[in-house]
C-alpha cells in the first residue's frame, strides 16, 4: 500500500515544479540569514575592542609607512598573524583587530613571498635593518628580496605630513591640533634631531595608554635631516610592539571563541 505523503511533501512540489517560485523562495530565506548576522552590526558602536598600548603612528612612522607602500613591501609582505599553531610559534601573538585600527589602509595581505612582518619590530637592531635594506644578500645570501640602497641618500618629504595627519584625522585616527601642528619637528626629533621630544612622546604615549612606545633615535645612523631609511626604519621597529603582551589579557571576545 502506498503511503500518503505528508502535507510537506505534497507541497514542496511547488518549489520543485516552478524556477521562479523556487528562486523568491531561495531570496527569503537568505534575506532572513543576512538581516540576522548584518542588523546586529548597525547597533554597535564598535566591533574591533580598544586594547591598551595601541597608538596613532607618530609622522616619522607615517612617513615610513608611504614609503612602505609606495615600494610594493606589502606585495611580498603581510602584517597579519592568524592564530594558528605554527604561525604564532614563528611570528608571536596573533595578530589583533585593534592592531591595525589606525592603519589606513591596512596592511594584512595574502601574500608572503617574504615573512609576515607584524611583529618584527625590536627583532633585529637598527643597522641590521639598515643593512638589509641597503643589500639584504649581505645578510641572507639566498634572500630574493630587492635592495633598495637609495633610500640613505634621499631625504623625507615632510610638506604634507600635517595634510595628511588631518585626513587621517577624519578617518577616524585621534591626531590632536598640536600634533598635526608640530608634524615636521616631530619627525625631525624622533630622527635624533635638536628638537623638543618630551612633549611629543608625551603626546603620544598618553593616546596609546602606556609609556615608550614610542622609539626616538638617530635609526640610519646618518646625521642631518631624516632620509628615507629613518622613516622606514622607524616603522618597521614599532610594528607589533604597541601593545606588551606580558600583561595583555584577552577581552570578553576572546574568551567566548
Ligand atoms: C620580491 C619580494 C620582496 C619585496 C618587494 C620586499 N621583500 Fe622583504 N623579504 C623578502 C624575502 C624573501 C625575505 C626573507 C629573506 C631575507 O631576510 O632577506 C624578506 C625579509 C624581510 C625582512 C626580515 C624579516 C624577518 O623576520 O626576518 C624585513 C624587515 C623586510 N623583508 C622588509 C622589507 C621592506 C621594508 C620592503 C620594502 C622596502 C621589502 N621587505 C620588500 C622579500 C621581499
Amino acid at each position: 500500500m502506498a503511503t500518503r505523503p505528508n502535507w510537506l511533501m505534497r507541497n514542496h512540489k511547488i518549489f520543485e515544479k516552478h524556477t521562479f517560485i523556487l528562486i523568491a523562495g531561495i531570496l527569503v530565506v537568505v534575506a532572513i540569514g543576512g538581516l540576522i548576522e548584518i542588523a546586529p552590526l548597525f547597533y554597535l558602536k564598535n566591533t574591533i575592542e580598544k586594547v591598551e598600548g595601541v597608538r596613532p603612528y607618530t609622522p616619522l612612522e607615517l612617513a615610513g609607512q608611504n614609503i612602505y607602500i609606495r615600494e610594493g613591501c606589502n606585495t611580498c609582505h603581510s602584517q597579519m598573524i592568524r592564530p594558528l599553531r605554527d604561525e604564532v610559534e614563528r611570528y608571536g601573538h596573533y595578530s589583533l583587530a585593534a592592531e591595525s585600527m589606525y592603519d589606513h589602509p591596512f596592511q594584512w595581505g595574502s601574500k608572503r613571498t617574504g615573512p609576515d612582518l607584524a611583529r618584527v619590530g625590536g627583532k633585529y637592531s637598527d643597522e641590521w635593518q639598515k643593512q638589509h635594506l641597503i643589500n639584504p644578500r649581505s645578510l641572507v645570501p639566498e634572500s630574493i628580496m630587492p635592495p633598495y640602497a637609495f633610500m640613505e641618500d634621499r631625504k623625507i618629504d615632510l610638506s604634507t605630513i600635517a595634510n595628511e595627519m588631518r585626513t587621517l584625522r577624519q578617518a577616524g585616527v585621534p591626531y590632536t591640533d598640536d600634533m598635526i601642528l608640530r608634524a615636521q619637528d616631530d619627525a625631525k626629533a624622533q630622527a635624533g634631531g635638536d628638537y623638543d621630544v618630551d612633549s611629543f612622546r608625551a603626546d603620544y604615549d598618553t593616546l596609546s595608554g602606556r609609556t615608550g612606545t614610542v622609539n626616538v633615535r638617530d635609526f640610519d645612523a646618518m646625521r642631518g635631516d631624516p632620509s628615507e631609511l629613518d622613516a622606514l626604519i622607524s616603522y618597521l621597529q614599532v610594528l607589533g610592539t604597541m601593545v606588551d603582551f606580558s600583561t595583555y589579557e584577552a577581552g570578553d571576545l576572546d574568551n567566548k571563541r
